[in-house]
């Protein structure tokens, strides 16, 4: 087993998954109870991960004495790095020179870590995203990468087996991270594994049927990806003990819920309700601008929906959502963890305190990437399974600003008119999600011969792998100006669109 302390950053699961692919099984705890953890498990390798924290604060977390006391190898990563070096004797200094995204690594020396991987005299793409630097290692370390804002990018004692890297090798805007996670479990820690998906099917069919028992789950379906996966799994979990409902909260996009319902019942045997619920969701969201009150607002009305829909069906003592890790970690300090919310994904944070069913989420532990894996291993449909990701508070948090009836109809149309751009360009699977939003701001133009003063839309299109970190997709500018020409033309509404060039971090890929 490789113990990952978590410090609280934004992608400590990417850390696991990555050693999830080397077949190894590791157990990640937050750093509060890495001591206790840390002599429960007795890892053969320990990682340290990133963190919202400063080293340089009174207070601030550190990696259990023991893991340094045990003589196994360890490798800190950005914060992990960090905490390495001020508890062996090193130094850290505060923020003067805050990096963040892509930035170059040169390599000064070989070492275990990049062994096959990185040659001295090499420079590489790496994800950094910090704002303290070390300044001092510590004794019987070296230098083996640096790069503009860290000089101490990547240090090694090889003698004790301990790394330590300044930037994220976990996200795959660092193109061999993945290979340098590999290197430190498998040649440095020695750890061979087979972990696979199939495994993890049968592991969550059990654990399914150990929660659920012989009661009655019903399944917040979105005709998702997730969801559906999730409903899959259950269905072969439980059987008939799981019932399936959509509920249309008017938040979807152009035909969606119909176009959901009937690939449902053309290719599934579960059993599936569909709910028209959109009046009361849209009055409740009127004229709201906050976008927590939104996501709030819409899990609440989301699970009053299940529990009346539940008892109709005699009561139901399980809501099954298809709730991935991202979605936990963005919304982590509802959960308890130690990373900062970002925002409350309405099927995990946005939930009231209060309901009366208790949650299935057989895909907490997975990303989206390695949910399409799965659904594969359960038969899903190629052109189901790539399907791009759509959130739970749908339209509503791609208006931002008050949502209006109006804006929502807007917004609808346009987005409709430039994924049928995207599709006729064939670029729809090459994109990994796609989707207009709806600027609260008008802007004044003329067509005819008339002024018009009418909305912005702002196209977002992204390139990720897994939604932790996204670049946004580098288009033909003749794509997007006929995509404009013909929002513009056909939309009501609109007079003028602007393309989002942000990549997460420092954005997200949905505006709210
Ligand atoms: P962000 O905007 O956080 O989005 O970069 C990452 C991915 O998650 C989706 N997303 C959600 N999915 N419920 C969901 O089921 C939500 O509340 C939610 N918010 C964001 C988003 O579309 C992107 O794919």
């Amino acid at each position: 087993t490789v113990l990952i302390v978590d410090f609280g950053s934004q992608v400590t699961q990417l850390i696991a998954r990555r050693v999830r692919e080397a077949g190894v099984y590791s157990e990640i705890v937050p750093f509060q109870s890495a001591d206790e953890a840390f002599r429960r498990i007795n890892p053969k390798a320990v990682i340290l991960s990133g963190s919202p924290h400063s080293t340089v604060d009174i207070g601030s977390p550190r990696a259990p004495q023991e893991v340094f006391d045990a003589d196994i190898p360890v490798l800190g990563i950005c914060y992990g790095e960090q905490t390495m070096c001020a508890q062996l004797g090193g130094k850290v200094e505060g923020g003067h020179h805050r990096e963040f995204g892509r930035a170059f690594l040169d390599i000064q020396e070989d070492c275990a870590l990049f062994d096959g991987v990185w040659a001295k005299g090499t420079r590489h793409q790496v994800w950094m995203s910090h704002g303290d630097r070390v300044v001092e290692i510590p004794d019987g370390f070296k230098v083996v990468g640096t790069s503009t804002g860290a000089p101490f990018a990547a240090i090694a004692n090889e003698a004790r087996k301990y790394y330590a890297v300044q930037f994220h090798p976990e996200v795959v805007h660092t193109p061999d991270g993945a290979k340098l996670l590999e290197n430190f479990v498998h040649r440095i820690a020695g750890i061979q594994g087979d972990w696979t998906m199939s495994a993890y099917r049968e592991q969550a069919i059990n654990a399914i049927r150990k929660q659920v028992g012989d009661k009655k789950v019903i399944c917040a379906l979105s005709g998702g990806v997730d969801s559906s996966v999730a409903a899959l799994l259950i269905h072969e979990a439980v059987g008939d003990q799981l019932t399936c409902i959509l509920v249309d909260h008017g938040l979807m996009r152009k035909n969606e819920a119909a176009d959901v319902v009937k690939m449902f019942r053309e290719h599934y045997n579960l059993p599936l309700i569909l709910v028209d619920a959109s009046e009361r969701f849209i009055s409740a969201l009127e004229g709201e601008s906050d976008p927590e009150k939104k996501r709030k607002t819409i899990g609440r009305l989301f699970i009053e929906v299940f529990e009346e829909e539940a008892k109709k069906l005699g009561g139901a003592d399980f809501l099954a959502q298809g709730t991935l890790y991202p979605d936990v970690i963005e919304s982590v300090s509802f959960t308890g963890g130690p990373s900062v919310t970002i925002k409350s994904h309405h099927n995990v944070g946005g939930l009231p305190d209060r309901m009366n069913m208790k949650l299935v989420e057989p895909l907490r532990e997975l990303f989206k990437d390695e949910v399409r894996v799965l659904g594969k291993e359960l038969g899903l449909p190629e052109h189901f399974i790539g399907r791009h990701p759509f959130p739970g508070p749908g339209l509503a948090i791609r208006c931002p600003g008050g949502i209006t009836r109006e804006k929502l109809e807007i917004l609808r149309e346009a987005d409709a008119v430039y994924l049928d751009e995207i599709r006729k360009a064939g670029l729809y699977d090459v994109i990994w999600q796609a989707f207009a939003v709806l600027l609260p701001v008008q802007t004044v133009g003329v067509m005819g011969d008339g002024r018009t003063y009418e909305f912005v839309c702002a196209l977002r299109a992204v390139t990720s792998v897994d939604g932790m970190t996204a670049d946004f997709y580098h288009y033909d500018m003749s794509f997007l100006g006929q995509a404009a020409t013909r929002i513009i033309n056909e939309v009501k509404g609109i007079n003028r669109v602007v393309y989002d060039v942000t990549s997460k971090p420092p954005g997200t890929i949905e505006w709210e």
